[in-house]
């Protein structure tokens, strides 16, 4: 049946240059459980910044597919994972969003946990059999939990490809992030946390969507205007953006580059950002190729499937949740540069306005999901156009220079749907071997 969907809901003809998507691709709740289970269950998915659990004994809840799970850093500075469940009846054994803790006591008839799992505590214990062992009955430990560089990702499954590999053409993409400051990058206290209507996917498509700005988010261009900021290559309209790209990294990866150096995007009051640290040591330390394209581009990178990292309007981390088939949680957090001066963070802070939910930009977007949700009900009208920018892709990576940073599958230009494509091909392709995985485990 899975398979007949995938089919179905999927035309994609390169000889008329046609790709369409069924509006069900976004709401058939067999399809997105076997997308949890496949994309977040069985894969590697990002829960948390180091930032967020930075000191001995730090923890942090997060959520992998349907798992909810604690992310904690033990006393040794070791960061790993448990399902947040008890195991005696199943409560949550924390329930704080994110702390400071050696251990965590259930509050229902409270089993007390050490933050390495260990079960430490049994109230009353002598009440069960002789043989119960509380060594038995510690937290569940999540298989694999990995940081790159401070962005710590984490798979329920032992066997996965490496973390390393997992990220493939979307690494290097994901060093600029970090490399083109002087020390790296940091988090901010705080979150934007909001939910929405509509499927998880289209909060990804969306942080890749150059088509849309122009329209959806027309309110706030005015209000920038009014204001007489001025920042390079502000302006939104096509004729403009024909240099800009939109990458398909591979793995369901993804990415959106500006030509320009956005250190240099300024407000009329002043820098956004400090650049003078570009020394020749800062360039020794990156190296001669990161020096280059970390000046050269800013992005909007996708780390599939939940991982946004938005490098405009303001810098944000966002984490994207799946709920349920047609409801989502976004988690934005924002990050600048480390050690920077206060001017530089409360300016980078207040372009932050534009994003969550009481932000100028984000209901913009959310009114987008939920009119989409609703037109995707249909069943005479059931089909979504993705052919924009077909007749434009470059395949080949010797054509862009961007190649010499890392490589891509597909691009095109950053209005088109050419990540959209390449991401349903990769999407289906995935669900259809597993389907077919699992059609052989029933036979053997
Ligand atoms: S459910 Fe946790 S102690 Fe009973
Ligand atoms: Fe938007």
């Amino acid at each position: 049946m899975l398979k007949e969907k995938l089919e179905q809901f999927i035309i994609d003809n390169p000889e008329d240059r046609e790709f369409k998507v069924n509006g069900k691709v976004y709401t058939d709740q067999e399809l997105y459980e076997k997308e949890i289970e496949l994309f977040f269950e069985k894969s590697w998915v990002y829960v948390c910044h180091e930032d967020q659990i930075k000191q001995e004994n730090d923890y942090f809840l997060a959520q992998i597919g349907k798992e909810p799970v604690i992310i904690t850093r033990s006393a040794d500075g070791q960061i790993q994972g448990f399902i947040n469940r008890c195991p005696h009846r199943g409560a949550t054994v924390c329930r704080e969003h994110q702390g400071n803790s050696k251990s965590f006591r259930c509050f229902y008839h409270g089993w007390t946990f050490r933050n390495n799992g260990d079960c430490i505590g049994v109230a009353d214990q002598q009440a069960y059999p002789s043989n119960f062992d509380k060594s038995k009955h510690g937290l569940t430990k999540v298989a694999k939990v990995e940081s790159y560089r401070g962005f710590v990702f984490a798979s329920l499954e032992e066997n996965v490809p490496t973390l390393e590999e997992h990220l493939g053409n979307a690494k290097p993409f994901l060093d600029v992030v970090i490399d083109r400051y002087a020390d790296g990058i940091e988090v901010a206290n705080g979150v934007t946390k909001y939910g929405n209507v509509g499927n998880w996917k289209l909060q990804l498509e969306n942080a890749l969507d150059y088509y849309h700005p122009l329209f959806v988010h027309k309110s706030y261009f005015d209000i920038v205007a009014k204001r007489g900021v001025k920042r390079e290559n502000a302006s939104l309209q096509f004729k403009e953006r024909v240099v800009d790209h939109q990458l398909y990294l591979g793995g369901g990866h993804g990415l959106t580059v500006h030509y320009r150096d956005f250190l240099k995007a300024g407000y009329l009051e002043g820098e956004l950002f400090q650049s003078d640290f570009r020394t020749p040591e800062w360039e020794e330390k990156v190296g001669p190729l990161m020096a280059k394209w970390t000046q050269k581009i800013s992005m909007h990178l996708l780390i599939f499937p939940n991982l946004l990292i938005m490098e405009g309007p303001a810098l944000q981390i966002r984490q994207i949740r799946p709920v349920s088939v047609d409801r989502t949680e976004v988690y934005g957090r924002a990050y600048y540069p480390k050690g920077q001066p206060d001017e530089y963070t409360s300016r980078q802070l207040a372009a932050y306005e534009f994003l969550g939910p009481a932000g100028h930009g984000t209901p913009d977007d959310i009114a987008a999901f939920e009119s989409c949700t609703v037109g995707y009900q249909s069943e005479k009208a059931p089909w979504n156009n993705l052919s924009r920018g077909y007749d434009r892709e470059v395949t080949d990576a010797s054509e862009l220079e961007i190649s010499e940073l890392s490589n891509f599958e597909v691009a095109g230009n950053i209005s088109d749907d050419t990540f959209l494509r390449a991401m349903f091909r990769h999407w289906k392709e995935q669900l259809a071997e597993e389907k077919d995985a699992s059609k052989k485990e029933v036979h053997a």
